[in-house]
């Protein structure tokens, strides 16, 4: 037995320090590509943000640097961008020159799950160096102003709810909570000739062609209007106050009060609690009472997104006391679980829109991973928490940093050298959840 373990003991010091090198590797001075694969030659927000995580276990300055970076990026009315464009991005479709957006044309024009916050409370808390702590501290005021232009450019009418334009602003650009939605948008030009994406991954693992042309036609209606925050929600053919996308902002809300709290502003603290009182009021308005699960809506057309997907799970990373007002969501995470090898898969399985290969229609991915095992943490679950721990880290043992993988067989799948997948490994094997 004592030699089978050190070996793992073994397996695992490699695949950590692994890890390391695929988040150095993926470091192009200042900012990570999401792969060096030239898949995402730049810089995505949230992706950033779960890399910063994990630099701060090996090289806090650089976890700094890596979110100062994307904040370099902020438009002057306080939105951060989900792209910023840096170097050389032909290997990628819509490019900058697609955008057209930013200042200097260096960006995309949407955005992308507020995690930054919790990102940086998470070091903030762990930072002892006075010289860490004053660069964090720095940067608590331009998280405010992203949560403030939030609220003002996507829940103009005051509901809690924020709304995403774009399905790539959840970060979970083809699940089918969004075929509705999308559907009804005009499908624009065919761009299929245009993508870059599909020479690096399998087709049948991205999203499909009708859906990229509506992705890219949302995309010139907004650089049509020169997106402007005060024209986009009321012009944006696909509207969606998404679950997950208020649940991760809501969790933000609770980490950048605190921020605020400890840096001394007591007024913007004030004013976030504000924000997270009525988005949390709003958030447990979604509860469905007959399905037993949260939903989002759709704010075109007032039609509830009654799906389930794993954006119905992230209240549990929102809210403490979630699972012990509906332990039958818990219920429904250990049903899911039960059908698959690996969990957590991002959409139902067996339904008939589940695809385990396919994108955010079913693979497993590990962020979203430690958005639960936190929450669930939090809510009082250690077990399943330790349990979606372990699938994760075997995940990574037996396959390696794959973008995502499929819940039933493990088959790693996108991009490989993956840079929050290696972020996240480390994260778990330092136990820090
Ligand atoms: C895909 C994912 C998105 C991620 C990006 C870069 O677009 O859906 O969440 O940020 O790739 O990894």
């Amino acid at each position: 037995m004592a030699p089978q373990l050190d070996a793992e003991r073994w397996e695992r010091l490699e695949l950590k320090q692994q890890a390391v090198e695929t988040l150095r590797g993926n470091d192009r001075g200042g900012y990570t590509v999401p792969t060096g694969t030239g898949l995402y030659p730049a810089q995505w927000n949230w992706d950033s943000c779960f890399a910063a995580l994990d630099f701060a276990q090996f090289d806090e300055p650089r976890a700094v640097t890596e979110i100062e970076t994307l904040f370099g990026g902020q438009w002057p009315d306080g939105m951060v961008p989900h792209i910023l464009f840096h170097g050389d991005d032909s290997s990628y479709f819509p490019n900058a020159s697609v955008w057209q957006a930013g200042p200097a044309w260096r960006s995309s024009g949407i955005t992308q799950p507020l995690v930054a916050a919790t990102v940086v409370r998470q070091l903030f808390d762990c930072a002892s160096d006075p010289a860490i702590r004053a660069r964090l501290t720095a940067l608590v005021p331009k998280l405010a102003a992203w949560h403030r232009w939030c609220y003002a450019a996507r829940d103009p009418h005051d509901t809690g709810l924020v709304s995403i334009i774009h399905p790539w602003e959840s970060g979970m650009d083809n699940s089918p909570l969004w075929d509705d939605a999308l559907n009804a948008v005009e499908p624009g030009p065919p761009v299929a000739h245009l993508r870059k994406d599909t020479g690096f991954a399998a087709a049948d693992h991205r999203p499909t062609a009708p859906e990229y042309d509506r992705y890219i036609n949302l995309v010139i209606r907004f650089r049509d209007n020169g997106y402007r925050a005060d024209r986009l929600y009321d012009i944006a053919p696909f509207r969606v106050a998404d679950i997950g996308f208020n649940a991760i902002l809501q969790r933000a809300n609770q980490d950048l009060r605190s921020l605020l709290a400890a840096t001394g502003d007591i007024a913007s603290a004030a004013e976030v609690a504000a924000m997270e009182e009525k988005t949390g009021a709003a958030i447990a308005r979604c509860w469905h009472e007959e399905d037993r699960f949260f939903y989002g809506v759709d704010t075109r057309t007032g039609k509830i997104i009654r799906k389930p997907g794993i954006s119905g799970l992230l209240p549990l990373f929102a809210d403490a006391e979630v699972a012990a007002r509906h332990p039958s969501l818990v219920e429904r995470l250990e049903s899911w679980l039960a059908r698959v090898a690996y969990g957590v898969p991002s959409f139902e399985p067996e339904r008939p829109e589940f695809e385990p290969q396919r994108y955010w229609r079913g693979p497993v991915w590990l962020i979203v991973n430690w958005m639960l095992i936190n929450g669930l943490r939090r809510n009082g679950c250690p077990d399943l928490a330790a349990r979606i721990r372990c699938d994760s880290l075997a995940l990574v043992e037996r396959m390696g940093f794959a973008e995502y993988f499929n819940p039933l067989t493990g088959e790693p799948l996108g991009g490989s050298g993956f840079s929050w997948t290696a972020a996240i490994y480390l994260h778990f094997l330092a136990g820090r959840e």
